[in-house]
């Protein structure tokens, strides 16, 4: 498939020799992989979209380690695949051909943490769950989370510029990342490590390796800034009957919510049926449960005569709401937050914009809430192949492109889906076929470029280009801008060992 889906030539690297498997075997003692059945999944991505062929993963534990495989693999034009959690959605983290998988899996120390400042600085294949244990234990948080963060590293969240969850309260890593260590192609150590907040001295290097997806160095260690754990934390999951009014909720929760609004997200309908179908969570407007204290409130809001209904258990069998939102509140106040949320459900609810949903304060239901959400990615993967789109567009046009698209593909798509992180104009648009088919493909592509080019949005929103988006970058980017681009690269890795045929279009 993925020769077919993506036609590519294998360039004039080298190959591994015996002498090669000596020399890195002498670098990483024990840690050079060459058992097929090993190489298996670390060739194949998440998505099982595209497979590589590489015959040697390395797994090197420290940043020397990696100096000496890339210095190594340079003198001896050896192409490198940097790989971290392999959880990326654009094929940028399995090799393309024989490429040597170079990962981070070892690599997982915490290297300090300061309790006033809250900076953490650790090595680069750090699982970002354990991540966000080690700090919730000092009184803080990951700036940001992901529903790959059980797997995801934080060098690949680094590389790929991860958005995610927390985005919209916490800002991109290009802020909340202080400094980084990456080892360059030709094994040089760039020590930028700093864990200052101001540093104007020159340029800021470090912003060239955030969200250059393993194609301009390896990220060995990363310093990032953690704001503190809040102690109030709500979530509400709400039905709304149009995009209109899901457009109308985000305004009033931003009036309303002001800064204790921590993320919304949405979802539509057929989202919600397919996390019911394949992963049997049930939506949470119909589970029976307890109702908690601001469930009541919500209740009380709703005994006020108005015609819908926020409750929990929800005894009748409830109209699908077309659209659901997930409002998740961070504060340092309950009390104070409670009061914010009640005021504006009662605002939604009693204007029509929200007709059905429940709450959650204690840590399960807030778990099982955020579920239904990140788990979508991992549902549609049950439905088949899947066409995914990260795109960024103008928020109030942000649902128009599912709709039209719908309308387009008709029975030729199983599902049409539209979610995402509506609070920083990112919508995951989704087509799931029972097989790949290029036909399907020819209706999608260029068709959904050419419509966010219209609209001055980005063709990747957050997950970036790796292999199978790098021939869309022109959509977003001046022909200028892609020369710069090239320009670096080839200063930065003038033998284009690192990440070959990704992230940048194949020179024509
Ligand atoms: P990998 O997949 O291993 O690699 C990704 C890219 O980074 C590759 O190009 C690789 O070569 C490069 N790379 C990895 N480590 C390094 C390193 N140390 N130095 C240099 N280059 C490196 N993404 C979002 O932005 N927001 C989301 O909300 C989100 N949710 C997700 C939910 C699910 C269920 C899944 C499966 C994925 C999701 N993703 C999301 C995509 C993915 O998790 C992110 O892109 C993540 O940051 C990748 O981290 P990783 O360690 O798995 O990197
Ligand atoms: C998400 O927000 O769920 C992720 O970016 C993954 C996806 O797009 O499916
Ligand atoms: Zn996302």
């Amino acid at each position: 498939l993925t020769r077919e889906r993506y036609p590519v030539r294998r360039l004039p690297f080298a190959q591994v020799s015996e002498d090669d498997l000596a020399a890195l075997e002498r670098i990483v003692p024990g840690r050079v992989i060459t058992d097929p059945e090993e190489l298996e999944a670390p060739n194949v991505d998440w998505l099982r979209t595209v497979r590589g062929s590489s015959k040697v993963l390395l797994r090197p534990r420290t940043s020397q380690e990696v100096a000496h495989i890339l210095r190594y693999c340079h003198e001896r034009n050896l192409a490198v695949s940097p790989q971290g959690g392999n959880t990326g959605m654009v094929g940028g983290s399995v090799p393309v051909f024989d490429e040597i998988i170079l990962s981070t899996t070892l690599m997982n120390q915490v290297m300090s943490f300061h309790d006033v400042s809250g900076v953490l600085v650790c090595q680069a294949g750090c699982i970002l769950e354990e991540l966000g244990r080690y700090v919730e234990e000092r009184g803080f948080l990951m700036p940001l989370d992901l529903g790959a963060k059980g797997s995801c590293h934080i060098g690949g969240n680094v590389a790929t510029n991860a958005g995610g969850l927390r985005f919209l309260r916490y800002g991109s890593l290009r802020g909340t990342v202080l400094g980084l260590e990456v080892v360059l192609a030709d094994g040089t150590i760039l020590n930028c490590l700093t864990s200052l907040r101001k540093d104007n001295t020159g340029y800021d290097l470090k912003q060239l390796f955030i969200g250059s997806e393993g194609t301009l160095g390896v990220i060995t260690a990363v310093s990032i800034l953690c704001p503190p754990k809040p102690s109030a934390v709500n979530v509400a999951f709400l039905g709304c009957p149009g995009f209109a009014e899901v457009l109308q909720t985000f305004s009033t929760c931003r009036q309303k919510l002001g800064e204790i609004l921590s993320a919304f997200e949405f979802m539509d309908a057929e989202c919600m049926k397919l996390v019911e179908l394949h992963l049997r969570l049930a939506s949470p407007v119909r589970a029976p449960e307890p109702l908690g204290v601001l469930q009541l409130l919500a209740r009380a809001v709703l005994t006020l005569g108005r015609p819908c209904c926020l409750r929990s258990p929800c005894l009748l069998p409830l109209p699908e709401s077309p659209f659901y939102v997930l409002i998740e509140t961070s504060g340092s106040g309950a009390g104070h937050d409670a009061e914010k949320l009640s005021d504006f459900l009662e605002q939604v609810l009693g204007s029509g914009l929200v007709t059905d949903g429940t709450l959650a304060t204690d840590q399960r239901r807030i778990k099982m809430l955020w579920s239904l959400r990140e788990r979508i990615t991992e549902a549609l993967s049950r439905d088949g192949y899947v066409y995914k789109y990260d795109l960024s567009l103008p928020v109030e046009r942000l649902y128009d492109l599912v709709s039209d698209l719908r309308a387009r593909l008709g029975p030729r798509a199983k599902h049409v889906v539209g979610y995402g992180h509506l609070g920083d104009g990112n919508l995951h648009l989704n087509v799931t076929a029972e097989a790949f088919d290029v036909s399907l493909l020819g209706a999608l592509e260029p068709y959904v470029y050419e419509w966010t080019a219209r609209q001055r949005g980005s063709v990747s929103a957050e997950h970036g280009l790796g292999f199978k988006k790098r021939d869309v970058l022109c959509y977003s980017k001046p022909p200028e801008a892609l020369q710069l681009m090239q320009q670096l690269k080839a200063l930065l890795d003038p033998k284009g060992i690192l990440n070959p045929y990704k992230t940048l279009p194949a020179r024509a």
